[in-house]
């Protein structure tokens, strides 16, 4: 008997249209376990440049106050991402600058979760390092394990139908949407 309903976003730090990360975000409804929900974030695609002369003389944008209630109201974060020079893209990173500067930063305590997609064998996960760091200094609560790391994404998605066709793949996502379940009730879910 599931008790909770357990409402998560992710943030995907791609933009591109064709996105291998974007594609595994699309497969995780399918792959998440009984009561969790999962929807895609607010758009940051919008966001300027974070510039604090900018927040001070006309505040957060709305595409800012978007992303941060979103990610306040959410019982848990995902972020789907690609690696960029070794490290987190810089749209994804300055979007959670932006996020980070809200009264009250939603991150605090927050259960988030990582994956990531990339051409590069170790699949992201040098970028996950770095997104583990930032979410430290927000306070966020980041999942151990397991990690997702998809290496070679391009063997095991099909970049035309979006699928996850590499079946170990599917298995390990639904291992951590599992456990990410169980640490989010663990730490007290919101609804
Ligand atoms: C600016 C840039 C930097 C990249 N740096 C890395 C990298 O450090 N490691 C890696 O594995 N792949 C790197 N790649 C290749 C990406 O893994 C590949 O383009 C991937 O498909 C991007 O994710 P997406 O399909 O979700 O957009 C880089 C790609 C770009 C455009």
């Amino acid at each position: 008997m599931v008790k909770w309903t357990l409402n998560v976003i992710c943030i995907c730090g791609s933009l591109r249209k064709g996105s291998y990360n974007r594609m595994v975000m699309n497969a995780l409804p399918g792959l998440a376990p009984a009561g969790m929900s999962i929807t895609e974030a607010p758009a940051f695609s919008e966001f300027p440049l974070y510039n604090a002369d900018l927040q001070e003389s006309s505040g957060f944008p709305p595409a800012v106050q978007r992303l941060a209630e979103a990610v306040r109201a959410a019982d848990g974060v995902i972020f789907n991402s690609p690696e960029y020079n070794f490290s987190i893209p810089g749209g994804l990173k300055n979007a959670i600058d932006w996020v980070s500067r809200v009264p009250n930063q939603p991150f605090v305590g927050k259960p988030v979760a990582l994956q990531s997609a990339a051409n590069g064998t170790l699949g992201g996960g040098r970028m996950q390092y770095d997104l583990r760091r930032a979410m430290i200094f927000l306070d966020a609560l980041t999942l151990n394990k397991p990690e997702i790391f998809i290496g070679n994404c391009s063997t095991r998605i099909d970049a035309k139908t979006g699928e996850i066709t590499d079946q170990q793949t599917a298995v390990f996502i639904r291992q951590q949407l599992a456990a990410f379940a169980k640490f989010i009730v663990r730490l007290g879910p919101r609804s």
